[in-house]
């Protein structure tokens, strides 16, 4: 068995594998689609909330426990994302989790069933968490940048992450995890405020206020790229050992 195969396999995705020649798979969260129809004519003006506003917002955010942070997402109209949402997607886990894994926002099948990562990244993403002996739910908490589907699953916009930035940031006080992953650019960028090439910060720990971060790639984007499911591979290894020395130090 060549190595590539017995990373795969040990990765679980020897079923996923087969999803390359599948069609679906090209309909994955990080594809790009044309523009979402309510910026037609006949959208609605879009609110200017004063900077106050926002910064009132925030402040209520930052003051939440979990019910009222469930809640408050729920009927959310901050950015434009609230207009096609089926329901908005706050995370799902073990809310005293060492592990918070971050992607970008729902999908089809996350914005039909309320919870992260369900679609065909989910079940690869649940497949490397196997890999590292971890399981949805149980010391591992998952979260998106965004809690509402952004139309035709486009990457949300810088505005949109601005927006929904408060719960995350609520999310992560409250949860305090011992290490963040952010699964692809915009959760990393969103997380580190600041440009992030997924490729060239792979293998580091960046600094979330004290918790330590990794950037690895979206499981979307390794459903579709051969080459990049190996280093993911490795990322996965360096943060069992990192888990494994923050644990130590603890
Ligand atoms: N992709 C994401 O980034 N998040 C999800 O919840 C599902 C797919
Ligand atoms: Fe609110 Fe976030 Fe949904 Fe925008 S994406 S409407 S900020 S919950």
């Amino acid at each position: 068995m060549s190595r590539r195969d017995s990373i795969l396999r040990e990765m679980g995705l020897g079923a996923q594998w087969k999803l390359r020649d599948n069609p679906a798979a090209d309909e994955a969260p990080l594809a790009v689609s044309p523009a979402p129809s309510f910026l037609g004519d006949s959208a609605p003006p879009r609110p200017t909330p004063t900077l106050a506003a926002a910064e009132g917002r925030g402040a209520a955010i930052a003051t939440m426990e979990w019910d009222a942070l469930r809640a408050a997402v729920a009927g959310c109209d901050a950015c434009m994302l609230c207009q096609e949402r089926k329901q908005a997607v706050l995370g799902v886990g073990d809310v005293n989790a060492d592990w918070l894994f971050v992607g970008e926002g729902p999908g089809a099948e996350e914005d039909e069933r309320g919870e992260p990562f369900v679609g065909q990244a989910g079940k690869l993403l649940d497949a490397m968490l196997a890999a590292i002996d971890l399981r949805r739910g149980e010391d591992v908490y998952i979260a998106n940048a965004v809690k509402c589907r952004p139309p035709g699953n486009r990457t949300p916009e810088a505005e949109e992450a601005a927006a929904c930035w408060p719960y995350l940031e609520r999310q992560i006080e409250l949860i305090r995890p011992k290490l963040i992953v952010a699964l692809g650019k915009p959760a990393a960028q969103t997380l580190l405020q600041a440009e992030v090439k997924v490729g060239a910060s792979r293998g580091r720990l960046f600094d979330y206020k004290g918790i330590p971060l990794i950037v690895t790639y979206h499981p979307a984007y390794l459903l579709r790229s051969l080459a990049d499911k190996a280093k993911a591979w490795e990322d996965l290894c360096f943060m069992r050992r990192t888990m494994r020395e923050l644990k130590e130090k603890a």
